[in-house]
């Protein structure tokens, strides 16, 4: 999909809309995640679970190893919308590529973030 004049709103309904395809037969919580590359594309993702519970993926991990298996680099995503306020680690890979606005659904009510805002003093190497 490719569509630079996309809204916060469009782009969240977008992860509602992904997140009906997540495999998560165990947790039954569909996530779902839509990222907007600076050139207009939105790449999707959703969560994958496994019956070895850790092997689980979340949805934004795998949205953005579905965008940097397409060629995507750290600085080529403006926001990441998001259907569940991201998981700790999920915060740190949202940091790692340098998303630059969260926008995510947590009790209901529609926040924005930075992944600064969302994991202050991040590891870097
Ligand atoms: N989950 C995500 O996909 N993203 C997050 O940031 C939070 C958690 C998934 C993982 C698991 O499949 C389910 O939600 C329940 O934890």
């Amino acid at each position: 999909m490719s569509d630079a004049a996309l809204s916060d709103a469009d782009l969240l309904a977008l992860a509602d809309a992904v997140a009906e395809r997540a495999y998560a037969p165990y947790s039954q919580f569909n996530v779902g995640c839509a990222i907007l590359a600076r050139d207009g594309h939105v790449i999707e993702g959703v969560n994958v679970e496994n019956a070895a519970y850790p092997l689980g993926v979340c949805a934004e991990r795998t949205a953005l190893s579905r965008a940097i298996a397409e060629g995507y680099r750290p600085g080529d995503f403006v926001t990441a919308a998001i259907t569940a306020s991201p998981c700790g680690g999920c915060r740190q890979w949202l940091h790692e590529m340098g998303v630059e606005r969260v926008v995510f659904r947590n009790r209901g009510e529609v926040v924005t973030m930075t992944p600064d805002e969302l994991l202050p003093e991040s590891f870097e190497l």
